[in-house]
């Protein structure tokens, strides 16, 4: 497993192999758990050449949220990833991506204000700039992206047609611990109690999708009681609860066929964001 700092090492190694191999990407920001796991081994699966970032973006962190606690973990993460048929890990410095007169970036004007857009102005424009760039320097065929960030790797998906980028993206089910709470790099930064609460996200999921199977259609009603049961735990913010169109976003107004039911929740002010993608029959 080569570890590359800098753009033109990994350009080096890319130059190498582009065109002989499949090469596979999995982008991270490290603190590495199962679900970053889960998106290397298909790409090991899959790929002939894996490549794995790790890299904790600025430009995605608004000025009051947690990039300075943001959990690093090189030596763990590395560790994990030698375990794995990893080829290549890029582990840039910020300055490495960012020059000092960085101006141009990729925005998108359609599924970025919405969701975790409208708590986090500016947010989904960072993640497609650093991902254009590490498609840039990658030059991967296959990218993996995981459905808990359900939003992002749909904008991606739209970055990848609208810009032509001449890759496939794979979508990879989210990975949870046994009582269902999503493996998140951020859960560490929970307590025990706040661990404990934060398992009424994934059952208030599950309340969506026993009702949605009862026949319930109304997503007011879905929500409200997706809502009681959030209410509940005390160290629990709700940002938002929606029930929307997985390719638009916009707000259902009657449950029927696909849709995505989307959570995000502060808990102990970490925030944690889950989803289900249901069929509902007609
Ligand atoms: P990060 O939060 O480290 O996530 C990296 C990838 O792992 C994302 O595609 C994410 O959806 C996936 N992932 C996280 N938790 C998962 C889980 N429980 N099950 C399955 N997949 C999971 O997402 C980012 O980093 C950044 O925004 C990035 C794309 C790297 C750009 O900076």
């Amino acid at each position: 497993m080569i570890i590359s700092k800098t753009v033109s090492s990994v350009r080096g190694e890319i130059k190498a192999v582009k065109g002989l191999k499949t090469i596979g990407f999995v982008p991270t920001m490290g603190a590495l758990h199962q679900g970053h796991i889960r998106l290397v081994r298909e790409s090991v699966k899959v790929c002939s050449y894996t490549v794995v970032s790790i890299f904790v973006n600025p430009t995605q962190f608004g000025p009051k949220e947690d990039y300075s606690t943001y959990p690093r973990k090189l030596k763990e993460d590395l560790s994990l990833l030698s375990k794995e048929k990893v080829d290549l890990v890029f582990v840039p410095s910020a300055g490495q991506l960012y020059k000092k007169n960085f101006s141009v970036s990729v925005i998108d004007s359609a599924l970025s204000n919405k969701l975790c857009g409208k708590t986090r102005p500016g947010h989904f424009n960072g993640v497609l700039t650093v991902v254009a760039k590490l498609f840039n320097i990658v030059l991967p065929d296959l990218v993996f992206f995981g459905q808990k960030d359900y939003q992002q790797a749909l904008i991606i998906k739209k970055m990848i047609e609208d810009l032509n980028f001449p890759i496939s993206l794979t979508t990879v089910a989210t990975v949870r611990q046994k009582d269902g709470l999503a493996l998140s790099s951020r859960n560490a930064k929970l307590t025990d109690s706040g661990s404990r609460d934060a398992l009424a996200i994934y059952e208030s999921l599950s309340i969506a999708k026993s009702l949605i199977g009862q026949g319930e259609r109304d997503p007011v009603k879905v929500i409200a009681a997706m809502r009681n049961k959030i209410k509940t735990k005390k160290s629990i913010t709700i940002d938002y609860l929606e029930i929307v169109s997985p390719d638009t976003l916009e707000k259902i107004r009657v449950i029927n066929g696909k849709i995505l039911i989307a959570v995000a929740v502060y808990v102990e002010s970490v925030r944690l964001i889950d989803n289900l993608i249901i069929r509902a029959k007609a």
